[in-house]
């Protein structure tokens, strides 16, 4: 069975890297090389939007790793998709666990962020996941329909979005979901989007999974039916990132 939706691999470097870190990115990206019918987005700090987007070839994307609902305004420490759009970047990871668990970002939090960065033209990568004491006590599908549900009511433009499935519990713990597990959360999540939004949303939106994915193990995640890509943290700072890009042959 042929995946209709384009394949879409993005890394996220989370608080790593410096100028140096980035040129060998770069460099790697450069030499790939990379599947045409991937797209590639990736997620650098915020100080260095502007050296990335300026220096990674032009067809990958460059994402921001958070921003705030407003475009700007007495919020130290916070930079606006306008500011993120100035930098010459089009995307922004929303969501993800860290802001979530660390940083004690609640849904509604980031339902505002998603509607706000998409009214300013970005496109966006919400991140949505359990925790392993939810897996455990079968609360998988409560938690992660519950997040999504969270984020509807601000979801103007659904061609914009790239929903990340990351299972807290295999985000750098080097225990991968299997192939199976990720494949069953995304077909539950896009049944619901079907229910919950529409058919054509459910069709054409991507689901990407996320959590210790590495070249050893996308081949086979990237067969399932559902999954239409990946979010990489570790694995996207080394070269065998390509790899990872190219994992659908
Ligand atoms: P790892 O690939 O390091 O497990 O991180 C996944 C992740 O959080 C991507 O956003």
């Amino acid at each position: 069975m042929s995946n209709p939706r384009k394949f879409f691999v993005g890394g996220n470097w989370k608080m790593n890297g410096d100028k140096a870190a980035i040129d060998g990115i770069i460099e790697f990206m450069k030499k790939g090389p990379l599947n045409p019918n991937t797209e590639v987005v990736v997620g650098c700090p915020q100080c260095y939007l502007m050296y990335t987007r300026q220096n990674m070839p032009e067809e990958i994307g460059v994402a921001a790793q958070n921003c705030y609902k407003a475009a700007k305004g007495a919020f130290t420490g916070e930079i606006s998709p306008a500011m993120i759009k100035d930098c010459g970047c089009h995307w922004v990871i929303l969501g993800h666990s860290e802001r979530r668990n660390v940083f004690g970002e609640p849904d509604q939090l980031i339902s505002e962020k998603v509607g706000h960065a998409l009214e300013a033209g970005l496109k966006v990568i919400p991140c949505i996941g359990e925790k392993l004491e939810e897996r455990e006590s079968n609360r998988t599908e409560e938690v992660v329909f519950a997040q999504l549900k969270a984020l509807l009511p601000n979801i103007s433009d659904w061609s914009r979005v790239v929903i990340a499935y990351e299972p807290v519990w295999a985000i750098g713990t080097g225990k991968t979901a299997t192939p199976e597990q990720a494949q069953d959360v995304h077909a539950k999540l896009r049944h619901w989007l079907r229910e919950n939004v529409n058919a054509e949303v459910a069709d054409s939106c991507r689901i990407i999974y996320g959590g210790s994915v590495t070249p050893a193990n996308c081949a086979e995640l990237a067969k399932m039916g559902d999954i239409d890509g990946f979010l990489v943290g570790g694995a996207s700072l080394k070269p065998d990132f390509v790899n990872i890009i190219n994992a659908r042959g």
